[in-house]
C-alpha cells in the first residue's frame, strides 16, 4: 500500500476527513433503529427458547462504552427471552488469555460467549475448549471476511469462531508538525529517526517515535514489524530460523531508537498501547505504532490533537518491505455452555454487517467484513478506508499454530531484555532459538 493517509504518494491532497462525534452519532442511532426495526437482519435469532441468561465475556471497550452497551440490547429486543450480561476482562490480552486459560481448564460454564485475540484460536480448539460452529458459516459467507481472520478461526477444517474486528500495526503521525518542517511521512525505519530528530530539536517535550515495548504480547507485534521488515522470521517453515543477522540488525535498532538516536524515550520500555495512545493524545509525540482503534479517539470533539493527526503504512529497512502484523478479535463460544442456541444468536448478531458497522461508530473498532470497507457512512466517518483495506489484506498473522502463545513467552522476555538494554540481539536470539527449538521438538514428538 502506498500510503494510507496524506502525504507521501497522495500529494497532500486527500486530508483525512474527521468528521464531528455528533455526525458518529446520528449514524449509530439511524443504525441502531434498523437493526431494531428490521429484527429479520438476525435469522435465526427469534426462536431462542425463553427466559435465558447469557455471559458475555469481552476485553475493555475503548470507545463508548454506553452506545456499545445499546448494541446488546438491540440484540434482547430482537430475542426477547434472552439476556445479555456482558463483563470486561482487563484490556490486555496476555491477562485475558491467562483468565481463559485457567478457566476453560477447570471446565467452568459460567460464561457463554468469549471474544478472542486472533493467536488463542488455535490453541483453544486443541485443547476442546470451543463448540465447533462449521455450520455458522458457509464457504460463500466466509469469503465475506478477510481471509487472515478466517484462517486464524479454522482448525483442522472445522470453524471455532467468527471474525468480529480486525487490527494491523500502523504509524499514527502528526500532520501539522510534519508540514510545519516541510517533511513527508517515513518510508524507511531511518527516515523515521531523521525527522524525529528534526522535530525534537525545536519542540521541546515532544518525543519522537513512542510503541509498545513493554513486556507483553503487544512487544512481539511490535519486534515483529521490524524483524519482518527487514526480511527476517521466526520460523521458515519447520525450521526455527529467530538467531538470523537481519533479525539481529533489526531488533538493535529497536534499542538504538533509545539507546543511540534517543528518539524514543526510555518510557516506551513499559508501556502497552493505551499509555502510548495517552501520550501521542495529550500532543507529545510526533510518530507512534498502535492499532487503527486510536483513530477515532484522537479525532473526538475534545481531543488536543483533532485534526492533527495522519496514519500511514508502518516503514520497512532499505532493504526490506513494510510488514504490519494482523491482529484482531473473533467470537466463540464455551464448549461447555448451557446455553449453546442463544450463544449462537449472539455470535451471529454481533459478527452481523450491521453490528459490525455499528461498532465501529461505537468503539472504532474496524469491520472483520469487506464489504463495509465500500459503505457510504463509514466513508463519511473515515475517509481512508479503501486504503485500510489494502492494509488488512496484506497485514501479516502471527506464527498460526497450537503452540504460538509458548513460543510468544520465549520471545517476550528475550525482546524486553534487549529493548531495556539488558541483553545483547545475539545474546537474546541465541537463547530464544535454542528454547524454541526444544519447544518444537516436544511438539513434533507428541
Ligand atoms: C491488539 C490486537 C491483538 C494483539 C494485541 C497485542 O488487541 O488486536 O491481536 O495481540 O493488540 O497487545
Amino acid at each position: 500500500m502506498p500510503d494510507v493517509q496524506d502525504g507521501r504518494s497522495t500529494g497532500g491532497a486527500s486530508t483525512a476527513v474527521i468528521q464531528s462525534d455528533m455526525h458518529a452519532q446520528i449514524i449509530t442511532y439511524l443504525l441502531l433503529g434498523t437493526i431494531i426495526v428490521n429484527s429479520n437482519c438476525f435469522p435465526g435469532t427469534k426462536d431462542a427458547p425463553p427466559a435465558s441468561r447469557i455471559v458475555f465475556k469481552h476485553g475493555k471497550v475503548s470507545g463508548d462504552y454506553e452506545r456499545f452497551k445499546t448494541l446488546l440490547k438491540a440484540f434482547e429486543k430482537n430475542n426477547p427471552g434472552i439476556v445479555v450480561e456482558d463483563e470486561a476482562l482487563p484490556a490486555s490480552t496476555d491477562e485475558q488469555h491467562q483468565f481463559y486459560v485457567i478457566n476453560f481448564e477447570g471446565g467452568r460454564a459460567d460464561f457463554d460467549v468469549v471474544s478472542m485475540d486472533v493467536i488463542w484460536v488455535p490453541e483453544f480448539s486443541r485443547a476442546g475448549w470451543l463448540l465447533d460452529i462449521t455450520d455458522m458459516l458457509s464457504e460463500k459467507e466466509k469469503a465475506e471476511f478477510f481471509p487472515g481472520p478466517i484462517r486464524a478461526v479454522t482448525y483442522r477444517n472445522r470453524l471455532y469462531a467468527v471474525p468480529w474486528y480486525i487490527d494491523a500495526g500502523l504509524l499514527f503521525f502528526r500532520k501539522d508538525l510534519l508540514a510545519k518542517y516541510g517533511l513527508s511521512p517515513p518510508e524507511t525505519w531511518q527516515d523515521l529517526v531523521s525527522s524525529s530528530l528534526l522535530i525534537m530539536s525545536t519542540e521541546p517535550g515532544v518525543h519522537g517515535f513512542i510503541w509498545q515495548g513493554k513486556q507483553y504480547e503487544g512487544l512481539v507485534c511490535n519486534a515483529l514489524e521490524y524483524l519482518w521488515s527487514n526480511n527476517g522470521d521466526v520460523l521458515r517453515g519447520e525450521r526455527v530460523a529467530i538467531n538470523s543477522p537481519e533479525n539481529i540488525r533489526a531488533l538493535r535498532f529497536m534499542r538504538d531508537l533509545i539507546a543511540r538516536y534517543g528518539v524514543s524515550p526510555s518510557l516506551v520500555t513499559t508501556s502497552s498501547e493505551e499509555p502510548c495512545r495517552h501520550i501521542f493524545g495529550n500532543g507529545r509525540a510526533v510518530f507512534m505504532r498502535n492499532w487503527p482503534y486510536a483513530w477515532n479517539l484522537f479525532n473526538a470533539e475534545k481531543s488536543p490533537v483533532k485534526g492533527r493527526v495522519g496514519i500511514t503504512t508502518l516503514p520497512s529497512f532499505r532493504k526490506g518491505a513494510s510488514q504490519p502484523v494482523l491482529g484482531g478479535w473473533q467470537l466463540g463460544i464455551n464448549r461447555h455452555t448451557k446455553h449453546p442456541a442463544e450463544a449462537r444468536a449472539l455470535v451471529r448478531f454481533l459478527t452481523s454487517p450491521e453490528s459490525q458497522k455499528m461498532l465501529f461508530l461505537a468503539a472504532g473498532y474496524y469491520p472483520a467484513r469487506k464489504s463495509l470497507y465500500r459503505d457510504r457512512e463509514l466513508m463519511l466517518q473515515q475517509s481512508f478506508l479503501p486504503e485500510l483495506y489494502r492494509l488488512f489484506m496484506k497485514a501479516r498473522p502471527r506464527p498460526v499454530t497450537p503452540y504460538y502463545m509458548m513460543l510468544s513467552q520465549v520471545l517476550q522476555p528475550e525482546f524486553s531484555a534487549v529493548v531495556a538494554g539488558l541483553k545483547t540481539p545475539e545474546d537474546a536470539l541465541a537463547s530464544a532459538q535454542k528454547q524454541i527449538e526444544h519447544i518444537l521438538e516436544a511438539e513434533y514428538d507428541q
